[in-house]
């Protein structure tokens, strides 16, 4: 008994004291062999952000990118243009910020069975991020031998922890080897999607949205509410049932897209539960289904083929067919992968399917790449050349042999290019889809 109360003050001696003893978060910059450009940006450029870390007093995540993130900096539309810009107290801060978890987030308070965390950061600029509580990040351990740490951020980007649970003083550093992305808003992000995995392209749905008449505010609504999940048909969904969708009145068709939206707070992966009901934008009493059976989510009777793509505002998933308000049937029938569509199909099966012949992809909206993201409402579309590699692109305005080339002459690893024309817009994108880039895996581009 002695012996117990004595070894017991010992150890609460003790932990103060090996608190203490973890270096500083200033010593581990300096210190770390990887860390130079991290070092030098906060201790040069950002003095004050660095303060303010420091005089943190809760315990927090510092999810920190090495030296090799560094490398990529150019090649990744956002964060170029932050850095060319020298936006340190602004674009910088805000990107820095998503890479600050409030709490310690060690490698062993992750998930045992793979599934993703959905952890809140220090971004809440709102310019950044109309999340309530701050951006999300995604967090997962993959593989065995040991398992990995890995974050996803904005436009399904990975970051592998390549050194994990570095301690100091006011908490943990996970080591990066490339920039966590802040979740862009969705047109941008649907546009990027495309690029990188067009098997899963939601230009259509995004068209349909942009289709509609200007007092059917779905587009504004999507664009300005906080806090949304989108359920994205892919192209081929769309495709499937283009024909009722093509001959629906405007406000029918307004309908069936807002019941493939759900208003209240974003629902990730990690929130499914199976067999219950999400109210969705249509109103009244209409809500969506979510079961899970033959080892997939279901959303009514469509399939979640990706899930979790951070947005600005939410996050969206995509199904492998379209929704429909007044066909709620859950009728999951487990001897095919692909369900019956639930509204009327006019595809015949002669008919091959070619998810470039979407329906409504004519409308997807004009966009330009920007920094912040708050910037991207504006109306002048100035084009640049962006990075052809690593999944990024490039747009460009005028002809087309000029955006082939802002397109492509950023790298060699611009290859397999293609020009796609924006109807309705003299504006071309040129599009180079680096050889490097989209590699899926589970639903991430690897940058
Ligand atoms: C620094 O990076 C090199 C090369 O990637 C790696 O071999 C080394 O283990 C890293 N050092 C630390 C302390 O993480
Ligand atoms: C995985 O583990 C977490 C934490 O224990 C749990 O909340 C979650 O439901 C599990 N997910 C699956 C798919 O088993
Ligand atoms: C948001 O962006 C606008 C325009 O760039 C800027 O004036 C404003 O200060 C920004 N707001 C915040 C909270 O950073
Ligand atoms: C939207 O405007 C069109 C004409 O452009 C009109 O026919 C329609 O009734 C309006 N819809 C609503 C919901 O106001
Ligand atoms: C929504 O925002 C995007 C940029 O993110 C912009 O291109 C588009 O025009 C906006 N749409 C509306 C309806 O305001
Ligand atoms: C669903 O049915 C109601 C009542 O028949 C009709 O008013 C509405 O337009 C239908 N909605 C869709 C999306 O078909
Ligand atoms: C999910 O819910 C459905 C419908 O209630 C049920 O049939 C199914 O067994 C449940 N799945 C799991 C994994 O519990
Ligand atoms: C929603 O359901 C409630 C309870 O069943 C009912 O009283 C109400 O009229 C319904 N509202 C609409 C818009 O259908
Ligand atoms: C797919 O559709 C596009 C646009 O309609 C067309 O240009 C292209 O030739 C089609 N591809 C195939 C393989 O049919």
């Amino acid at each position: 008994m002695h012996n117990l109360l004595r070894a017991s003050a010992l150890l609460a001696l003790a932990a103060p004291l090996l608190v203490s003893a973890a270096p500083s978060l200033t010593d581990v910059l300096a210190n770390h062999p990887n860390l130079t450009q991290l070092n030098q940006l906060l201790t040069t450029n950002m003095p004050d952000f660095l303060k303010n870390l420091q005089n943190t007093p809760e315990p927090f995540t510092f999810i920190a990118p090495n030296d090799h993130a560094f490398i990529r900096v150019p090649y990744t539309d956002v964060l170029g243009q932050a850095f060319n810009n020298k936006d340190y107290e602004g674009d910088i801060t805000n990107i820095l910020n998503y890479h600050v978890l409030p709490g310690a987030h060690p490698t062993s308070s992750m998930n045992k069975n793979g599934s993703f965390q959905f952890l809140s950061t220090s971004l809440g600029n709102q310019n950044w991020s109309a999340v309530t509580g701050g951006q999300k990040i995604g967090a997962v351990l993959q593989g065995n031998n040991p398992p990995q740490l890995v974050f996803t951020s904005g436009l399904s980007t990975r970051s592998s922890v390549v050194d994990q649970d570095v301690e100091f003083d006011g908490g943990i550093i996970q080591i990066i080897d490339a920039f966590a992305i802040p979740p862009m808003p969705f047109v941008y992000t649907a546009d990027q999607y495309n690029l990188a995995f067009t098997a899963q392209s939601i230009l259509s749905f995004l068209g349909a949205v942009y289709s509609q008449p200007s007092n059917l505010s779905l587009a504004t609504t999507l664009n300005t509410t906080n806090d949304l999940t989108i359920f994205a048909p892919a192209n081929i969904a769309m495709e499937l049932v283009s024909g009722t969708l093509e001959t629906l009145s405007p406000a029918t068709l307004n309908q069936i897209l807002s019941y493939h939206i759900l208003p209240n707070g974003p629902v990730y992966s990690a929130d499914f539960i199976n067999n219950t009901q999400l109210p969705t934008l249509l109103g009244g009493n209409s809500s969506v289904s979510l079961t899970f059976t033959f080892n997939s989510y279901f959303v009514n009777s469509a399939r979640v083929i990706a899930s979790d793509i951070l947005i600005k505002n939410g996050v969206l998933h995509i199904l492998d067919n379209v929704l429909a308000p007044n066909s709620t049937a859950v009728n999951i029938n487990p001897m095919t992968y692909t369900q019956q569509p639930a509204l009327p199909t006019t595809f015949s099966g002669s008919q091959s399917f070619n998810s470039s012949a979407a329906p409504f992809t004519t409308f997807v909206p004009n966009f330009y790449i920007s920094a912040s993201p708050s910037s991207d409402t504006g109306a002048a579309a100035t084009g640049s050349g962006g990075a052809g590699g690593f999944g990024g692109f490039g747009t460009g305005t005028g002809s087309s042999s000029s955006a082939v080339a802002s397109a492509t002459k950023k790298g060699k690893s611009a290859a397999g290019g293609s020009v796609r024309h924006v109807a309705g817009e003299s504006r071309w994108l040129g599009i180079g889809l680096g050889m490097v880039a989209g590699v899926a895996l589970g639903g991430c581009l690897v940058l």
